[in-house]
């Protein structure tokens, strides 16, 4: 038989066991509370983070899209894989999300995932790069940058620096030209503007040309092997499809004790316009760095601030984006940067 006392003693310890669930289950609702909150969510698939320009991009997506202003964002990085973004999206499709942003590797692919969206009631709106879709209606809209013009920035740049051999005619302009990943709209639109200059100016030539992914690693590589595939004294413009690859290729001409820039005849071109680059244009080591502005959250927030509200919004926003020579430059403007 117990005690009187020991009686008293477990009857404590179950009223403590029993509040311990008590508080165990309060907890569970309240994190239950939490999920289904009135949380606006999204879900936003990277397709990496090969770039200190792509870092920007997160993050300003990432300060958009806070719960503070009533949204939860679940951020995806696809580590450079197509198949990886088009799971992330299937992913939140399940998860039942609001809204989806998607920064597309490439353009092409995309059909079957956006269709599964669409089918779901899920808003896409598709960011920095662009999709080449079956149906437009596929997707609600797209902010992000028009890369064709970009191009055509680094162009008239080079019309303007070679102006005696734009007609076919006069020297022969020579260019090694580093890609950005291929089949992207960042890469296709670059690319074709130089394409098509070729064409119109036939006395323009690129004497070596390979895939740099948009990162500094792989383009230094490339240098060096441009650097034993041709002779660096025929070369004019080393035309890189960002910043990154600008770095890679001055990586490799360093190493190899080459000068490139202001006082030689070797000029880098290159695309983003990030804080680093601008240093290297205003000292006249990178000639021309065509902007490629990552600071899109805020465009999109307001695209689905007005979707929320049920607003028509526009199918396509450009962001606005300039250009940088050593002549418009200035430490003000530097300071500046935000990436
Ligand atoms: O799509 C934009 C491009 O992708 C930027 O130029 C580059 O830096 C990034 O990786």
């Amino acid at each position: 038989m117990l005690s009187y006392k020991r009686w008293i003693g477990a009857f404590l310890v179950l009223v403590l066991i029993l509040t311990c669930f008590a508080c165990g289950n309060i907890g569970m609702h309240q994190d239950e509370t939490e999920e289904n909150s009135d949380l606006i969510v999204v879900g936003f698939s990277q397709p990496g983070a090969e770039s200190a320009w792509r870092v920007a991009l997160t993050d300003s997506v990432k300060e958009a899209f806070t719960e503070e202003k009533g949204y939860k964002l679940i951020y995806k990085d696809g580590q450079s894989k197509q198949d990886n973004q088009i799971r992330d999206i299937r992913k939140f499709i399940q998860q039942g999300v609001d809204y989806i942003i998607l920064c597309p590797i490439v353009e092409t692919g995309w059909d079957t995932v956006l269709s599964e969206a669409k089918q779901a009631g899920i808003p896409v709106i598709i960011c920095d790069r662009n999709v080449v879709v079956s149906n437009e209606s596929l997707y609600t809209a797209f902010v992000g940058s028009d890369f064709k013009a970009e191009g055509e920035k680094a162009i008239a740049r080079m019309e303007e620096l070679y102006p005696e051999s734009i007609e076919g005619e006069g020297p022969e302009v020579n260019i090694l030209h580093i890609q950005g990943t291929l089949g992207s709209s960042a890469q296709l639109g670059r690319s074709h503007a130089l394409e098509k200059a070729l064409e119109e100016h036939t006395n323009w030539h690129i004497l070596a040309q390979d895939c740099g992914e948009f990162t500094k690693a792989k383009s230094r590589e490339i240098m060096k092997r441009f650097l034993e595939e041709v002779n660096i004294r025929d070369v004019d413009v080393i035309y890189c499809e960002n910043d990154e690859e600008a770095f890679g290729a001055m990586a490799a001409l360093n190493e190899a004790g080459l000068g490139y820039g202001k006082d030689t005849n070797l000029r880098i071109i290159s695309f983003d316009a990030t804080e680093s680059a601008l240093e290297f244009c205003m000292s006249g080591q990178i000639d021309l760095v065509v902007e490629c502005n990552p600071l899109q959250g805020p465009y999109l927030y307001n695209i689905i601030e007005m979707l929320n509200d049920d607003k028509t919004v526009p199918k396509i926003t450009y962001v606005d984006e300039n250009y940088f020579t050593s002549e418009n430059l200035s430490s003000e403007i530097i300071q500046r940067r935000k990436y």
